[in-house]
């Protein structure tokens, strides 16, 4: 193939926000995660209600009568409950993955709110199997409700620290928490050092926030008595703003418990300390993710926009006004800057969606015109609601829509021209979300090669986020993602090493091409896919799936148990040496998929023949 490119031609500028990033609280990317908070479950919220596993007391092991308490002793009414000990009683905190986290002459912020009418004193310790880990605290509490701290210095690096607090007397505890001083940037309520300079060294143009599912899933109701002190609700930013204590813990649509010590200003101040574009994203009222409905609750719906309207006021707004204010006293006076939110993501309901988000754009423009109102078009890459929201989109003249999908690589390979026939004159594109379904290197190769084709059609593309961004690999929903991590480490993926490339490398123009040729897309069924799904054809002969390295699908990690494995569309299949072999070679279209959802951590290959002529 010849490639002819004329340096001097002008193709499109592309902007500095191109490439971003899209960070959701799932795989617990924030607590347990990014946010840097080592104690587990720290207000004594966990319940059945957010996850099965769950008590009151997950992550926490008790001596003695401990017994958590929801009643009007509580500390505040959004942090409802907490942790009564009797007198001569203790509580540990095991963290998360195998423990706390401390390193060697590092220094740790302990704090606790605390309750002793008659008075106590509270010993706090630190220490793993092997012994103690740093000097032991003690605070005398008395009266109602206060915070009383100290500060640890390892003595030891642990991975498995546990943390203890004895009371003499009878006390009742609530926020418990340990904080590593050493926060990115030195932030107070701040985030973990590695993971958020992983983030950094991408130098994204934007953080997206705070999901994807995690928006415009669950109730659009704000706190209610009646529906029980354990919520499920969609993602309310106010629900995350003031001092953390204050902050109501919620059922995560993902499965867990989330804090939301991780709230609305922590975006901000994150954005704006990675020096990119704030991005939030603020539910429609049409609920997504498999939860299909529209509300007709006119006054919520107000509610909701008014709350949108008050978002724009706490991140730009003036120190003086409502809700900049309290952006200045959580210690932000000047404004974030947002010039860009989005309404709804992947709205199934293209019609509901759309009438709603005409609502909430009204009154954005009324109030602040200069804001960009990204509007989205459900969660795929094509299909009637992608079509019919894009129509309502362009007929509705808006700015910016949000597109989302996740495929094979192959397809990536076979799309890097999705782009190029785009109406130029309809909204610009938003990749809030992508990825190729694997962290293998090909994997990445096939996004690099797609983002080429990003790139070119940068006047038309706007923004391009890959997710998810972060993942715990001991609490993981979703794969593949970007970063991974545990409590002491962190790695990032070669999806991640191809994101930095493009992320800190960007042009600032295209330079128009010409290619004499493409190449053949349509292949390779053959080499490494890494993923547990593959589709064959009657195109290929002797059709095989082995481990990457052509090793025999047995052993420990893989089983030669063909029920291990499934198949659509007809043709046979049988294991034959450790291969997972296609024996009947008329089959059409056939899609096999590995049964156990733990090989989607290998590297698996599909090797197989091309028919001639075909
Ligand atoms: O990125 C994970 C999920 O994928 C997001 O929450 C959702 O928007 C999409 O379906």
């Amino acid at each position: 193939y010849t490639i002819t490119v004329d340096p001097h031609a002008e193709g499109a500028a592309i902007g500095d926000t191109m490439y971003g990033v899209f960070f959701e609280d799932i795989n617990r990317a924030a607590d347990g995660g990014l946010y840097a908070e080592l104690v587990q479950n720290r207000s004594f919220e966990y319940s059945t209600a957010d996850n099965g596993s769950y008590t009151p007391l997950t992550s926490w092991t008790a001596g003695g009568t401990a017994e958590v308490r929801n009643d009007s002793g509580r500390l505040n009414e959004r942090n409802r409950a907490y942790l009564s000990l009797a007198a001569g009683s203790s509580v540990t905190n095991a963290g998360y993955n195998t423990g706390i986290r401390v390193e060697q002459g590092k220094r740790y912020d302990f704090s606790v709110w605390a309750r002793a009418e008659s008075g106590s004193t509270l010993t706090v310790t630190l220490k793993d199997a092997a012994g103690s880990l740093a000097n032991v605290r003690r605070a005398a509490v008395r009266g109602d409700w206060a915070r009383y701290e100290a500060t640890f210095t390892a003595a030891r690096t642990s991975n498995r620290g546990r943390l203890s607090v004895a009371s003499s007397g009878a006390a009742a505890l609530d926020m418990v928490s340990l904080f590593p001083r050493d926060t990115y940037k030195g932030q107070p309520n701040g985030l973990r050092k590695d993971l958020a300079e992983k983030i950094a060294a991408l130098k994204p143009g934007f953080v997206r926030f705070p999901g994807g599912c995690l928006v415009n899933t669950g109730s659009m109701e704000g706190y209610s008595e009646d529906s029980g002190w354990q919520r499920k609700r969609a993602y309310q930013w106010k629900d995350t703003v003031g001092p953390v204590e204050e902050r109501a813990t919620n059922a995560n649509f993902w499965g867990y418990n989330q804090s939301y010590g991780l709230g609305y200003y922590e975006y901000f101040r994150f954005a704006e300390d990675v020096g990119a574009m704030p991005l939030p994203v603020v539910p429609a009222l049409v609920t997504g993710c498999g939860q299909n409905r529209a509300t007709d609750d006119e006054e919520l719906l107000e509610r909701h926009i008014q709350d949108t309207l008050d978002l724009i006021e706490f991140a730009n707004g003036p120190a003086n006004s409502t809700w900049g204010k309290v952006r200045a006293e959580m210690g932000h006076r000047k404004p974030f800057g947002l010039t860009h939110l989005g309404v709804g993501n992947e709205e199934n309901l293209p019609r509901e969606f759309f009438a709603r988000f005409e609502r909430f754009r009204a009154a954005i423009e009324a109030e602040y015109p200069d804001i960009t109102v990204v509007s989205n078009s459900g969660p795929d890459d094509t299909g009637t609601t992608f079509d019919t929201l894009w129509q309502l989109n362009r007929d509705g003249d808006v700015d910016m829509v949000d597109e989302h999908y996740y495929n094979n690589p192959q397809w990536f390979l076979q799309n890097n021209d999705r782009y190029d026939s785009y109406d130029r004159g309809g909204p610009k594109v938003f990749l809030g979300e992508y990825a190729s379904q694997g962290n293998a290197w090909k994997n990445g190769l096939a996004e690099a090669a797609f983002m080429t084709g990003l790139e070119r059609n940068a006047d038309i593309v706007e923004l391009a986020s890959y997710a998810p961004l972060l993942a715990n690999e001991d609490y993981v929903q979703w794969s593949p993602d970007m970063i991974w991590f545990n409590n002491h480490a962190s790695w990032g993926s070669a999806n991640y090493e191809v994101q930095k490339l493009f992320m800190t490398n960007t042009g600032d123009r295209v330079v128009p091409s010409e290619a004499s040729g493409t190449p053949d897309a349509s292949g390779p069924i053959s080499g490494a896919v890494g993923l547990s799904t593959w589709a064959t054809s009657a195109a290929y002969d002797d059709v095989r799936v082995t481990a990457a390295d052509g090793a025999p699908l047995l052993g420990d990690d893989f089983s030669g148990d063909a029920s291990q494995w499934t198949h659509s569309g007809g043709g046979s299949w049988s294991v034959q040496d450790g291969q997972y072999v296609q024996t009947d070679e008329a089959a059409e279209n056939t899609l096999v998929t590995a049964g156990d959802p733990a090989w989607q951590d290998y590297d698996l290959q599909v090797r197989a023949t091309k028919k001639s002529g075909k």
